[in-house]
């Protein structure tokens, strides 16, 4: 047993608290690699945020739980060697059952997510309860989900999105005893979010979304106020980035995410955590494949991952300072 207290790390509660009385959110970017973590804990340090890195089940088998964590340690301690000790946070993003968990937690996470949105509302309640009362003897915060997202949830895939009932917020949280929820308002994982049947196009022919449902979020604020919500799905998906992979060998169809303006707008709001990957996938392929275009007789990895790196860090803070505006809060 391992506790995240003894690692540096810090759960979500002080952050999450801070969040929405600030009017920002917490950026939860997602790592499985040296360079991602690299670049997320020196644009934080930069822009002086606060942090959750945040890891999914398919990031844990393929990096090796151990390495991860030993990762988020070092994480702790780079930070201190860039010159600030930012708060941060290390998170389980879509936990699928109790053993994942309590094996999180008991090595090193300081929050976990269960995620039973895709199961009957009394099971749901059933599996985050347990997951709660376990985690809380060990002062690990955890995040509930309510509402199924559009797209692949991890191992959990939805077709259609259910948004959240609003009328269900307040069973569910006391009932369960969740530290934060995760909410569906329209936004969607992956590069793909949306079918370009639901979308409609601008001046130059790149789809537009459907608006997130402020009302919804805001009837939930109403039922629950000043408790932390949770975005999933929230990439914008660049365009110039998916201009550069599509020039460059790459054929991303219709890639489309949620606008810059209306995430400010929601981080100004109780959801306090914004959760995103695919932007940081998109910025890293487009520089990996420019240079392999470029250059092609290029071979060392470093002379590669080395500018995505860069990229990310570029777009870390981004979203910390003029999207999440989370930049200066740690
Ligand atoms: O919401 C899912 C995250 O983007 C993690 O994706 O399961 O491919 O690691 P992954
Ligand atoms: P994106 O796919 O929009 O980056 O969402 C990531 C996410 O919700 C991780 O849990
Ligand atoms: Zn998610």
């Amino acid at each position: 047993m391992v506790s995240y207290k003894d690692l540096g790390l810090v759960n979500t509660r002080e952050m999450f608290k801070k969040a929405i009385n600030g009017g920002y959110a917490v950026p939860a970017f997602n790592f499985n690699n040296m360079e991602q973590m690299q670049a997320i804990i020196s644009a934080c340090v930069e822009c002086s945020s606060p942090v959750i890195l945040q890891v999914s089940s398919g990031a844990r088998k393929y990096a090796n739980q151990t390495l991860l964590r030993y990762m988020a340690q070092g994480a702790v301690e780079y930070a201190k060697e860039l010159g600030k000790n930012i708060p941060i946070c290390l998170h389980l993003d879509h936990g699928n059952s109790f053993e994942l968990c309590k094996s999180c937690v008991d090595m090193g996470f300081s929050s976990v997510m269960i995620d039973g949105s895709s199961l009957p509302y009394d099971e749901n309640v059933a599996l985050t309860k347990k997951v709660v009362d376990y985690a809380h003897q060990f002062d690990v915060t955890v995040e509930g989900e309510l509402g199924v997202l559009a797209g692949v949830e991890d191992e959990v895939s939805a077709e259609e999105a259910h948004y959240t009932r609003p009328e269900e917020v307040i069973d569910f949280v006391s009932k369960t005893g969740v530290d934060s929820l995760a909410i569906s308002i329209g936004t969607s994982h992956g590069a793909n979010k949306f079918k370009p049947e639901q979308c409609t196009r601008n001046a130059d022919g790149i789809l537009v979304p459907p608006p997130l449902r402020f009302d919804i979020l805001e009837a939930i604020e109403k039922q629950l106020p000043g408790f932390p919500i949770v975005l999933h799905g929230s990439s914008s998906v660049p365009q110039e980035y998916v201009k550069i992979i599509n020039t460059h060998g790459g054929a991303l169809k219709d890639a489309v995410g949620i606008p810059e303006d209306q995430l400010r707008q929601a981080a100004k709001s109780a959801v306090c955590k914004i959760n995103i990957d695919s932007d940081g996938r998109l910025a890293m392929t487009a520089m990996i494949r420019k240079i392999f275009v470029d250059q092609p007789a290029e071979f060392d990895p470093r002379k590669y991952l080395g500018p995505a790196r860069d990229e990310l860090k570029k777009l870390y803070m981004h979203k910390c300072e003029n999207v999440l505006c989370s930049a200066g809060k740690a």
